[in-house]
């Protein structure tokens, strides 16, 4: 059966109107993915101006993205804030090699830096784009998403905040229905998921400025070298452990990489995608050319189950 976006966009609309009257603030952090750019449309629609738009500079973004998101409100006529708060990211990231130590220590800053910005706006309501999946993984026990605030034990009250999650029941592909009917340009509706962590799941072991460079640099690459209908999600992951490779005739013992990307309908169960061989090659090549260090670059094949899509 097709989901029917507009029938949710008029009874989200509703509801947010009714849940948040106009003299309350409302704050909506937004990372540029279509999770929670729909939310801010959505509560564009219910709400018109009276909301902010928030953009924590975690240092674990995509090159470029703060440009891009605040471009796009701009000519909305929304204003984006961005709060650099990377110094925050990276000390309390500092020495974690665990992946749960490294997703809660992400997760912690998150919220202690919104609840920063929360009070320093004086909001009454968090907007937050959860979607089903993301409760679905952290009901299972499988990771600590870093969205999913009632069930981790951590009181948004504690922050002074009421929550409201308007595409809990979603899945990705119907919030992207939803994104494209409130008019959010196919750049954003249609882009690629990329985690709330950002980078930081993208890195086996430390994660630490340089080795953020690094990897931001090959999934620049990865993302522009890798595309196709099919393809769910494209990654690439900067590994602990080091390979001997030989860097013009010199031996290196340098960084290895590998490149995921999957065919997914949901991401709670995904398949390898089969690139064509002359795609991985071009992003290989781009990769040990542009990137420093790199030695190896491997393609992951493995589906989830039982692998998950991201590394940690
Ligand atoms: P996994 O790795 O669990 O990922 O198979 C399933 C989907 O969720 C994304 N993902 C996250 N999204 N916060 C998010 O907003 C997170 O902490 C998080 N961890 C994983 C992942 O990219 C994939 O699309």
């Amino acid at each position: 059966m097709s989901f029917a976006a507009t029938k949710f966009i008029n009874e989200k609309t509703e509801e947010l109107q009714k849940k948040i009257s106009s003299t309350k603030k409302t704050l909506i952090a937004t990372s540029g993915g279509v999770d929670s750019m729909t939310c801010a449309m959505l509560a564009r629609k219910a709400l018109g101006k009276n909301f902010t738009v928030l953009f924590l500079d975690d240092g674990l973004m995509r090159e470029g993205e703060s440009g891009e998101i605040r471009k796009y409100f701009d000519s909305i006529g929304l204003e984006l804030q961005i709060w650099d708060v990377k110094e925050q990211f990276f000390a309390g990231l500092k020495g974690k090699i665990d992946p749960e130590e490294k997703r809660i220590a992400f997760r912690d800053i998150f919220y202690k830096t919104l609840g920063q910005a929360a009070r320093s706006y004086s909001v009454d309501f968090l907007i937050q784009g959860t979607i089903a999946a993301d409760i679905a993984e952290t009901q299972k026990g499988i990771k600590t998403q870093h969205n999913v605030l009632s069930q981790i034990g951590l009181n948004p009250v504690h922050f002074g905040l009421k929550v409201v999650e308007p595409l809990r029941e979603l899945y990705k592909h119907q919030v992207r229905e939803v994104a494209k009917k409130l008019g959010l340009p196919t750049k954003f509706a249609e882009r690629k998921p990329f985690p709330g962590p950002g980078l930081a799941t993208r890195i086996i072991g430390e994660v630490v400025p340089e080795r953020v460079d690094k990897i931001r640099a090959v999934t620049k690459i990865v993302e522009s070298t890798i595309t196709g209908a099919g393809i769910f999600q494209v990654l690439a992951v900067l590994m602990n452990d080091k390979a001997t490779g030989m860097i013009n005739g010199k031996r290196l013992y340098g960084d290895i990489i590998a490149i995921r990307a999957v065919e997914s309908k949901d991401a709670l169960t995904a398949a390898p995608s089969r690139i064509p061989w002359a795609t991985l090659f071009k992003a290989r090549d781009k990769i040990l050319a542009e990137v420093p260090g790199v030695v190896k670059v491997v393609y992951d094949i493995t589906p989830k189950p039982p692998s998950t899509i991201e590394y940690i």
